[in-house]
């Protein structure tokens, strides 16, 4: 198969977790007969230091015309970083949903699996831990208030902030039918989470997930406010499958998920719109404070990678293939800092890299 991969690598450790995904995809290639041509696109931090913009047009369309994009991550420290300065909508994170939002890229899948290797680094209790767990998070992308109306300004001489969260009954259709089609594949359940006790647009997101959830007599769902869920995530997180939400509560829930997993840097997800074509970014940050030491986690790109390769392209043994070689490189030991414990042998990113490209054959 040919496939045209644009390649956003970003900020801060953006680069150098990126170079390992593509060095795992190159040795996908030549094992399994593919040819990945790859892309170099600019976005966030570097965009600005280029183009003075965190996305150019002209990147937008070359995204739009490739099958896919793999992404590192983008931003620098919003204390120290003179991006930071700018005006919001020309600082790095601007360029992300923007990108998102161009390419209609509403499904945010962020899975967060618990390694049976990754036990101790697990925060949570072993009572708690059981035989591990296993759940997807769902997240709205391009609604809510990430993209709802904003201005700070003067009311009745006070300075006044204001950020709005509005969703119409089609944006939370199409994410939650997403959420209940993928819970067909995996163990039939949804948890719909929402704050439907306060707020207007959950009350609307409730209803919608209830009539979408009668096309789907097999699949077991819930709703469950979202404060109880970040207490549930730490007390059970075992009882999760899908976790079905919007934009904001998704952002905070994925972080939660990722780290009772163990680490951030484990985290992958896809970005997906009606079609075939995905972004494919680990769910964590740029790290800046990391940045250039070879000690950052490569696991979340090299599995977004992964997702590329079953979610785009339907290659779904060479995505098995990489998710077998990172369980091996973590049966066999191997940690990067941010999830080693005593008794394992700690590498850097590249050294990661390479053990995980190894193991596919
Ligand atoms: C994420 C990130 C982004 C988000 C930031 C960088 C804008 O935290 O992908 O989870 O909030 O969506
Ligand atoms: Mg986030």
């Amino acid at each position: 198969m040919n496939c045209n991969i644009g390649v956003i690598k970003g900020d801060g450790i953006g680069p150098e977790i990126v170079d390992e995904a593509m060095k795992v995809l190159d040795k996908v290639a030549e094992v399994y007969n593919h040819t990945f041509n790859y892309e170099q696109l600019l976005m966030g931090g570097i965009s600005i230091d280029t183009y003075g913009v965190p996305l150019t047009d002209e990147t937008i369309e070359k995204a739009k015309a490739s099958d896919a994009v793999l992404m590192g991550s983008i931003g620098g420290d919003t204390t120290t970083s003179p991006w930071y300065k700018l005006e919001p909508s020309l600082r790095p994170e601007a360029g992300l949903l923007k990108i998102r939002k161009a390419l209609n890229l509403f499904a945010n899948l962020r899975p967060a699996y618990l390694y049976n290797e990754l036990k101790r680094a697990c925060p949570l209790r072993d009572d708690i831990i059981g035989d591990g767990f296993d759940m997807l998070i769902m997240r709205e992308l391009t609604g809510g208030l990430y993209f709802g109306e904003r201005s700070t300004k003067e009311v009745d001489g006070k300075m006044t902030a204001v950020d709005t969260l509005t969703y119409n009954e089609d944006e939370i259709r199409r994410i939650a039918i997403k959420g209940f089609d993928i819970a067909m594949k995996r163990s039939k359940k949804v948890t719909s989470v929402d704050k439907a006790n306060v707020l207007d647009s959950s009350r609307l997101w409730r209803k919608v997930v209830e009539e979408v959830a009668k096309d789907y007599p097999e699949v077991t769902y819930e709703h469950m406010l979202v404060d109880n869920c970040a207490m549930q995530l730490v007390r059970n997180p075992r009882q999760f499958d899908v976790i079905l939400t919007e934009n904001m509560f998704g952002d905070i829930l994925s972080d939660e998920a990722a780290m009772v997993t163990g680490s951030l840097g484990m985290l992958s997800s896809a970005s997906l719109n009606e079609t075939k074509f995905g972004l494919y970014e680990p769910s964590h940050g740029s790290a800046p404070d990391i940045a250039g030491q070879d000690i950052a986690n490569p696991i979340a790109t090299i599995l977004s990678a992964a997702m590329m390769l079953r979610y785009t392209f339907d290659l779904d043994k060479e995505a098995d293939a990489i998710e077998e070689a990172v369980k091996q490189v973590l049966a066999d030991g191997y940690r990067t800092e941010d999830i080693y414990d005593e008794g394992s042998t700690k590498v850097g990113c590249s050294k990661m890299g390479d053990l995980i490209a190894e193991r596919i054959n």
